[in-house]
């Protein structure tokens, strides 16, 4: 199969956003690099949003100007607003993520407006944007299940997802936010966005709470998606999601895209140096099953 899967490495943000240890720029750093060495050419750096919501995330548009100079690897900066667009495209930036949620709720404890009203928002950031040559992603969380809300119904999903690729999103990432999903109702989300969305302008973002992360993942390629987010050694979480645990490790969706023949231009020597650093560096147990068992061998 000579078919390639995207790997968006949220690492930086998603892993970080919500550890307790805070880490300095020079080790955020570190971690980006080590990512560039392991192949990932695709890495949320940090998130343009309020040191006082989430200090884990101060200091992104620092640690954005401090980068390596690499044509080959897309940085991005989550930015819920224009002022964090701004932010952002003051380090010239040329890619930045808009988030929202399919359930009003958690939009509201997430960014402090309702999903019309974040929609409302994103519609100038993306003219700007668009204006600036500046890429758009957009993030729809809670895909399947809201911490507040319960279900959630896929035609809501479809609804934003939709409003999201209108506005000039390139790609929209929908968000398994609190992990509880199971094939089954992965299945469905799918089914109603692709009855209106192609393929490769959808992603997925899988959370990996009840350990069904991976399984998700496989329903959707079977469904034809090729892009996942997913975060060195399984690091994550939503401060916003009580109780949600981390994002897929890059090193298990590794595992299975590579198993399945797909390309993902991973140095596996080099992803598995990166895992184990950072959990040493945050004095963390590695969440990923590939990087245990390999560490294990190799001892
Ligand atoms: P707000 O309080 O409604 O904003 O927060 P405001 O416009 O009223 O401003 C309040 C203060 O924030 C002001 O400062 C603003 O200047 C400042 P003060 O006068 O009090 O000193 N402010 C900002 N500062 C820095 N950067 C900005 C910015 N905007 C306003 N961009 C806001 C609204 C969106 C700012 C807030 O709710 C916020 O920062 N939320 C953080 C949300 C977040 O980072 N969540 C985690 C990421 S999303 C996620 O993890 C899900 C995902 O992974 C997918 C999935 O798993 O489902 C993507
Ligand atoms: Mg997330």
């Amino acid at each position: 199969m000579d078919e390639s899967i995207k790997i968006v490495e949220v690492g930086p943000r998603d892993g970080l956003q919500n550890e307790k240890h805070h880490l300095t720029v020079p080790q955020r750093m570190a971690l980006i690099e080590d990512l560039i060495q392991a192949g990932l050419r695709h890495i949320e750096v940090g998130s343009c949003v309020s040191p006082k919501w989430v200090p884990q995330m101060a200091n992104s548009t620092e640690l954005f100007q401090q980068l390596p100079k690499r044509n080959d690897v897309q940085f991005s900066l989550l930015t819920p607003n224009i002022k964090g667009f701004q932010a952002a495209q003051a380090v010239n930036c040329k890619e930045v993520a808009v988030f929202t949620a399919a359930s009003q709720s958690f939009t509201h404890k997430n960014i402090n407006c309702t999903i019309e009203e974040s929609l409302e928002n994103f519609s100038e950031l993306i003219q700007l944007a668009k204006q600036q040559h500046i890429l758009v992603r957009g993030y729809v969380s809670c895909m399947v299940d809201c911490p507040y809300e319960g279900a959630i119904d896929p035609q809501h999903v479809v609804k934003v997802v939709k409003a999201l690729l209108d506005m000039g999103c390139y790609e929209v990432s929908l968000g398994e936010t609190i992990g509880t999903a199971t094939p089954d109702r992965i299945k469905k989300v799918w089914e109603a966005c692709l009855a209106e969305v192609p393929a490769d302008q959808l992603a997925g973002h899988f959370h990996n709470t009840y350990g069904m992360a991976i399984a998700n993942i496989h329903q959707s390629i079977l469904q034809g998606i090729r892009t996942f987010d997913s975060s060195i050694a399984g690091l994550g979480g939503c401060p916003y999601a009580k109780g949600a645990s981390g994002n897929v490790s890059t090193e298990d969706l590794f595992y299975l895209v590579s198993q399945m023949g797909f390309e993902t231009g991973i140095n596996l020597p080099a992803l598995m140096q990166a895992s184990k650093n950072i959990s040493e560096v945050l004095h963390r147990t590695n969440q990923s099953h590939y990087a245990n068992a390999y560490w294990q061998q190799c001892n």
